[in-house]
């Protein structure tokens, strides 16, 4: 594809994608914009061009005077992965083998001269690292890299041989250690024979090449075609298995299930995107847009994250679901293909993501806990508010604290973290009840001890189960002075990516300074603004996963 300079439309793409990526290594996901000056060489005024289209787009918060990554970006990464048809036909099958072998299990795909997670099972035990789905590593340092280095061409292998010369330290893998001093890299005559090992046997064995414990046997899942698609990987620690011994023990149930995902990849046809796309907001013309907007960037992301059906995408299909005109979704479409973004098949006319999309912040973001999510929604309502905010979940009898934002006044209950408060006398656990299928808030009720705190305390079980039906059908609970004198707090559902009630939200007041009704008028609405999006950026971050709490 001969680049397309001439077009000004290409350079805001290609930067906004540079500050993205240099976000997506930073730690926290945060930088301020001198510190992406200094990485990215661009200018300041074209950061805060870039910065301020993306944060329009969601893509990016302001936080103090940094820049973070938000979850709304998790939509890019989602495209590619939907589009792939991986996690969504595999991933139930890797999950299976993970059960049945009682080991780590996940699935690779190739990325250019890299192996990239597209699927990994949670069952992680002793000191082993978790990758992340998203997460890259070298090929040579893995059990899926020789398996799909058979397959790579001439040009891929002088990637290969460029990348190991320029960076020895692995500095591009930020997921990695820097290999072991005096480890030397297989050469190119090593690495080749690696490769041509791994397709005649079928399978390709990591004794502790990525980390020092870690053993992992990798299979090929195939296509129709024959072509190697993606690998399967069993994981373990050498104080349970050696890389040996782990093949033997795995192999025979591993191919099985490799032949059984490649059926299944077969019968994952071309469909509809599984969400629709948002659109690009410079779309709507009573927007205000402002000097500031990078139209031809925002366009080029809001294509990326259309990609997202299964087999790919026509330009009419990208155009339609964008509401792009068709001109400016083929100049978006091509200069993402010319970034390494976007492949078409054999005809050109079908447009997909490829898996370096999947660095543009997917791993930090998608592994994100409730507590983090909820961490800056919680500040934000806290300064609206100057109340301190809190996140709680239901553990047994008990509320149990997630995340907190303290506001400057000193209050009469000390919560921290990990704290926990009876439900029954807290308004967090009113709505983690009203929460509950209707034969589990019975049985909840049928076991509490629900004991008195204050003269308040509602403790009558059926008392406490109309207030908690109540709460169900209000969608918040106020409670007044049950678990402390001079305490009254609000609370309300935060929900998970299923719709069931997940974690709830609160503000806690002095009863003095806020009667009940100045609580409902004031602090319930800014109070449900925050859980709204505490549950959206749940649902993004658990499109394809669990959510993990703390
Ligand atoms: C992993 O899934 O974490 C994994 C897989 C293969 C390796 C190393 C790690 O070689």
């Amino acid at each position: 594809m001969p680049p397309t300079t001439a077009d000004s439309s290409v350079g805001p793409l290609e930067r906004g994608i540079a500050v993205l990526r240099a976000l997506a290594r930073a730690p926290g996901g945060r930088l301020r914009p001198s510190e992406l000056v200094r990485l990215t060489g661009l200018a300041r005024s074209p950061v805060d061009r870039i910065a301020t289209t993306l944060v329009r787009l969601g893509y990016l918060r302001e936080e103090d005077r940094a820049l973070a990554l938000a979850p709304p970006l998790i939509e890019l990464g989602l495209a590619y992965l939907r589009s792939s048809g991986i996690p969504g036909a595999l991933g139930p099958l890797a999950t299976a083998l993970a059960d049945e072998l009682d080991e780590s299990v996940s699935l690779a795909v190739p990325d250019g001269d890299a192996v990239r997670f597209v699927v990994q099972t949670t069952r992680r035990r002793t000191l082993s690292v978790a990758f992340r789905t998203g997460d890259a590593l070298p090929a040579e340092r893995c059990a899926p890299g020789p398996l799909f280095a058979a397959d790579w061409d001439e040009p891929t292998y002088a990637d290969w041989l460029a990348r190991t010369r320029a960076d020895p330290y692995d500095t591009g893998f930020p997921a990695v250690l820097p290999p072991p001093a005096g480890e030397g890299r297989p050469g190119e005559a090593e690495f080749r024979a690696r490769a041509a090992r791994a397709r005649e046997r079928g399978w390709s064995l990591d004794d502790q090449l990525i980390e020092p414990g870690l053993v992992a046997v990798a299979v090929p899942v195939r296509d129709g075609d024959g072509r190697t698609v993606s690998a399967l990987s069993v994981v373990s620690h050498t104080s349970r298995h050696s890389a040996r011994d782990l093949r033997d023990h795995a192999l025979e149930r591993m191919l099985r299930t490799a032949g059984r995902m490649g059926q299944a990849l077969a019968r994952v046809g071309s469909g509809p995107p599984a969400a629709a796309p948002r659109h690009d907001r410079s779309l709507d013309p009573k927007q205000e847009l402002g000097p500031e907007y990078l139209q031809s960037l925002a366009r080029g992301l809001t294509v990326m994250a259309a990609l997202g059906a299964p087999g790919g995408m026509t330009l009419s299909a990208v155009a339609g679901a964008t509401g792009l005109p068709r001109a400016t979704a083929r100049r978006s479409l091509l200069t993402l293909q010319r970034l390494g973004y976007v492949t078409t098949d054999a005809g050109g006319h079908r447009f997909a993501p490829l898996p370096r999309v999947l660095d543009l912040g997917y791993s930090p973001l998608s592994a994100r806990s409730l507590a983090e999510l909820a961490q800056p929604h919680l500040a934000a309502l806290v300064s609206l508010l100057r109340e301190s905010a809190s996140i709680a979940v239901l553990d047994g009898e008990d509320v149990r604290y997630v995340a907190r934002v303290a506001a400057g006044r000193i209050m009469s209950v000390a919560v921290t973290v990990g704290t926990r408060f009876p439900a029954h006398a807290t308004s967090l656990g009113r709505v983690l009840l009203a929460g509950l299928p209707p034969e589990r808030r019975e049985e909840w009720m049928r076991h509490a001890a629900l004991k008195p705190l204050t003269d308040r305390t509602l403790t009558d079980p059926d008392r406490l189960t109309a207030v908690v039906e109540r709460t169900a059908s209000d969608g918040y609970a106020l409670v007044d002075q049950e678990l402390e004198e001079g305490l009254r707090s609000i609370a309300v559902p935060v929900h998970g990516p299923g719709g069931q009630v997940a974690a709830a939200v609160n503000v806690s007041l002095h009863a003095g300074r806020t009667s009940a009704e100045q609580a409902r008028e004031t602090v319930l609405p800014a109070l449900r603004a925050a859980a709204g999006r505490i549950t959206a950026d749940i649902a993004l971050t658990c499109a394809l996963q669990p959510l993990t709490i703390g």
